[in-house]
């Protein structure tokens, strides 16, 4: 028996698939009275707490019950070297990043610094329910090295990668074509496939990389074929037309890439929102994924994303903080945003369909469901504890729920950091570990904390 074998008692749901419906209960699992085993940082059964208990009388058992268990979120698109300056004032996306991000990252180049924020950024993403992120680190390989080191210590399974620049950024701030594959490939080489660890081949976006830099990451990718691609796309009207006015060759911003080998089944691309109809067809040939960004894409004034569109088009979206742009860390509020950007749409989100999102979903979109985003045997114990009733507004609410699609829409729209009861990450409890690290060690035994029971 390992620290992790144990058995975690609570309301479990987990998805199969995406919901077609608010009605389509076959699409997921939930269990009113349900346990799961867990064993080496994996679920190794997932059922009825009688059963499940039957099976394994002498594990320890940590009691949940009445929380939600669900996978740990997936946050798909987030900038490491951003925590610093989210929640800065007044501008849109191109001003936005020469006047408050590129200084923040310029700091990334020192390893301390990398290593300090890296600890702040992995107790952020974990108290708000993340359990795997895809993030842009900055230019400097120090920044990715502090991020897979620390994903490492902790146990995560984490993505991202360098970003690639080498124009139109400040001295401190640019690779070359030549240095942006090295260091580059020189991290895919140390990292992916280490632990949980996975590289992802990141030109920052094709305003920030000479058509060699992408030639050259193009390259990459094409060496590393199981290496996703991250970059952004059609976020903002000034920028698509920097971007065309700079590559007055290319048919629209998507052709960039696709011109150098970067538009394929496993690229993530950030935003999308003001897409031409080619541009649209391109990521449906290919299978390419738009990554959604609602409270950045609000708080930027970049645009309204067409979901529904896009899925109209066999086109599957994820779902993300984009954080510092985007204004939480937290994938509920994320959901209550994306809602929120969707009804401007005339466009609805349910809340099973949103809850799937962003665990089997995001998984899914990583090509990792297999390993993550659900709650079936042989995948990672990496998991959120939710609790329905943990601010006042959110009791009141929670407490008229009929349904349990009431209940997941008022964690969506109320729920924050403060819904989080706990995270497992594989099957280790995290929440002791954040508040030490914070000196705000939990309180004493608290009503609704979990009972320990031998
Ligand atoms: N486009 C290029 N870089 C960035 C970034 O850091 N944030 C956002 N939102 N868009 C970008
Ligand atoms: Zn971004």
């Amino acid at each position: 028996m390992t620290q992790t074998d144990q058995i975690i008692r609570g309301r479990l749901l987990s998805f199969h698939r995406a919901p077609e419906g608010p009605e389509d209960h076959a699409a997921y699992t939930y269990l009113e009275d349900g346990a799961l085993r867990l064993s080496d940082g994996r679920i190794t059964a997932c059922g009825d707490w009688d059963q499940v208990r039957a099976e394994a009388p002498a594990l320890p058992v940590t009691d949940h019950r009445p929380h939600l268990i669900l996978p740990g979120f997936i946050d798909t698109h987030i900038h490491f070297p951003q925590i610093e300056m989210i929640a800065s004032w007044g501008a849109q996306l191109l001003d936005w990043l020469n006047g408050y991000t590129f200084p923040a990252e310029l700091r990334y180049g020192d390893p301390d610094h990398a290593a300090a924020m890296a600890s702040e950024f992995y107790d952020l993403i974990l108290s708000h329910g993340t359990t795997t992120a895809v993030a842009f680190c900055s230019v400097h390989p120090a920044s990715a090295e502090a991020y897979f080191a620390e994903a490492e210590r902790r146990g995560m399974r984490m993505l991202g990668g360098k970003v690639m620049m080498d124009r139109n950024a400040p001295e401190g701030l640019r690779d070359t074509a030549q240095s942006g594959y090295d260091e580059s490939r020189a991290l895919i080489e140390r990292w992916d496939g280490r632990g949980r660890a996975g590289y992802v081949i990141s030109p920052r976006f094709a305003l920030t990389s000479t058509p060699e830099q992408l030639e050259a990451a193009g390259a990459l990718a094409a060496e590393h074929p199981g290496c996703p691609i991250q970059t952004h796309l059609s976020e903002n009207l000034d920028e698509i037309a920097a971007t065309r006015a700079l590559f007055p060759e290319a048919p629209d911003y998507l052709g960039v890439y696709e011109a150098h080998g970067l538009v394929r089944q496993n690229t993530l691309l950030g935003h999308a929102i003001h897409l031409e109809p080619r541009e649209i067809d391109l990521l449906a040939e290919r299978g390419a994924t738009p990554v959604f960004c609602p409270t950045s894409n609000l708080f930027l004034g970049s645009g309204l994303f067409d979901d529904a569109g896009l899925r109209a088009r066999g086109i599957t979206p994820g779902v993300a903080t984009d954080v510092g742009a985007g204004t939480s860390y937290s994938m509920l509020t994320t959901l209550a945003e994306a809602y929120k950007v969707l009804q401007l749409r005339g466009q609805k989100l349910h809340p099973l369909a949103a809850f799937d999102w962003i665990t089997r979903g995001n998984a899914e979109v990583l090509g990792l469901s297999d390993r993550i985003g659900t709650l079936a045997p042989g995948t990672e114990a990496d998991l959120v504890v939710l609790d329905s009733h943990a601010t006042p507004a959110l009791a009141l609410r929670s407490a008229r729920a009929t349904s349990l699609s009431e209940e997941l829409f008022a964690l969506q729209i109320l729920g924050d950091d403060r819904a989080v009861a706990e995270v497992y990450v594989a099957g280790v409890a995290q929440k002791g570990g954040i508040a030490r690290r914070r000196g705000t060690v939990a309180e004493g035994p608290a009503a609704r904390d979990p009972a320990l029971v031998p």
